[in-house]
């Protein structure tokens, strides 16, 4: 077979990637002009968090192309957005998160947004990190939407009452509470097996294990010491432990899937960032109710954020108005709320009050809040907060390796983070 070139392999991933595109309508005509949104939040409550904007935006005379791609965690809408810039169809805006922000704008693609940011006070209404993150060369190109908080264990507390267990507060009785799970016959961890469920995991049971500086010299330092040391080995075999608990024919199951098995009583628990909640609001359970938030347990508390953010772009066939009502509409205080009840996560405007939110909302922020002073807030490393695509890539290779091959010890799987995370960084930076 001839070696196909590049460009022809990013095409041929793009088109059949492209086949999983959903929606793409806006609401109502418009116009004033349209912005193109590529995203991947095709779940229920994901899909009814982007209508609360296309609708906002309908009313304001703008039409929102809602290009959504299937996939959690966003590899399927990356890969159609590369295959977009080689065929001249950028969206004018794309959800792009963490340092990639930055990396986009070497492209000289994306689009300056300073003069909503300054309407509207960006610096001063949005917590420090996150208005960094938006930014640049000190010019904003992306708007944030939210904060979501990964390192969340959702419990069905009437699957618990069945099994006779309580609920845990440390890993210990985490494990007691599995066992006892295991043994009713309910599926203790509902857990998928793609990579990036896996990696959002080990996120949740990095920090309790380790702490903030752990994760931080780990995952944002890339401290060969940390990657590959003790306190990263602990971590592994938790990992290990908590696969165990898992369905194996569970596996290849996406993250809603595994969340509504929760709601179901059919398993007890899921480890996974706040759009969770999003699924449990949408199938009327209560969070906070029938199904507890805990943050994950161990030695450590703190908080993993994950702002999801959408990078502008000078796109051909975005009206810039529309991409300003768009930046503009995604940060006003109304959308602020709407969308976020919806989506299971918290305003990122710091001035927007959270009542009415439910009670795992109002946890999040008090605990958000509390990791701010204590210096105990860390980037999510398994939702791009944390390290650019290539350094993720390489964590996650790791990980995945870890997981679907059970003879590989924690001391290995530890040692080969620590240089594959550095070889590349390494290739990165050349
Ligand atoms: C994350 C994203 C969340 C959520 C999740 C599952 O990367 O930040 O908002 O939607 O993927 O699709």
């Amino acid at each position: 077979m001839k070696t196909r070139s590049l460009l022809q392999k990013t095409v041929t991933i793009g088109l059949s990637v492209a086949a999983l595109t959903v929606g793409g309508t806006a609401l109502g005509a418009s116009d004033k002009g349209k912005v193109s949104v590529l995203n991947w939040w095709t779940s229920g409550s994901e899909a009814k968090s982007m209508n609360v904007l296309q609708q906002m935006l309908a009313d304001k005379g703008y039409k929102m192309v809602n290009d959504a791609v299937s996939g959690g965690g966003g590899s399927n809408a990356r890969t159609v957005l590369k295959s977009r810039i080689q065929s001249n169809n950028l969206p004018g805006a794309a959800q792009i998160k963490g340092p990639e922000i930055q990396q986009w704008c070497t492209t000289g693609l994306t689009m300056n947004i300073d003069q909503v940011a300054k309407e509207q006070n960006w610096s001063k209404i949005l917590p420090g990190p996150v208005a960094k993150g938006m930014q640049c060369d000190d010019h904003f190109v992306a708007v944030p939407f939210n904060l979501h908080r990964i390192n969340w264990l959702w419990i069905n507390k009437s699957a618990l009452e069945k099994a006779g267990a309580s609920m845990p507060t440390d890993w210990n009785s985490l494990v007691d509470t599995l066992d006892k799970l295991k043994a009713a016959g309910i599926t203790p961890v509902a857990g998928g097996g793609d990579t990036w469920q896996v990696a959002t995991e080990f996120d949740a049971i990095a920090l309790a294990t380790g702490g903030a500086d752990f994760y931080r010299k780990a995952f944002v330092d890339l401290d060969e010491n940390a990657l590959s040391g003790d306190t990263m080995t602990k971590a592994l075999k938790r990992l290990r432990t908590i696969q165990k608990y898992e369905d194996p024919a569970g596996q290849g199951l996406s993250w809603n899937h595994d969340t509504g098995l929760v709601v179901k009583g059919k398993a007890g628990m899921q480890i996974m960032g706040d759009w969770a909640k999003g699924e449990i609001s949408n199938a009327d359970a209560t969070p906070g109710d029938e199904i507890a938030c805990i943050a994950f347990p161990g030695e450590h508390s703190g908080f993993v954020y994950n702002a999801d953010s959408f990078e502008m772009f000078k796109s051909s066939n975005s009206d810039q108005q529309a991409q300003y009502a768009f930046a503009r509409t995604a940060l006003s205080p109304e959308f602020q709320r709407k969308f976020n009840m919806a989506k299971g996560s918290i305003p990122v405007r710091e001035d927007v009050s959270l009542d009415g939110f439910d009670a795992c909302a109002q946890q999040s922020k008090k605990d958000f809040t509390a990791a701010e002073k204590n210096d105990a807030l860390v980037p999510s490393f398994s939702q791009d907060m944390a390290e650019n695509g290539a350094v993720k890539g390489a964590i996650f290779d790791v990980i995945a390796k870890f997981y679907n091959n059970k003879g590989m010890s924690p001391e290995d799987a530890a040692k080969e983070m620590a240089s594959q995370a550095k070889q590349a960084k390494m290739m990165s930076q050349m």
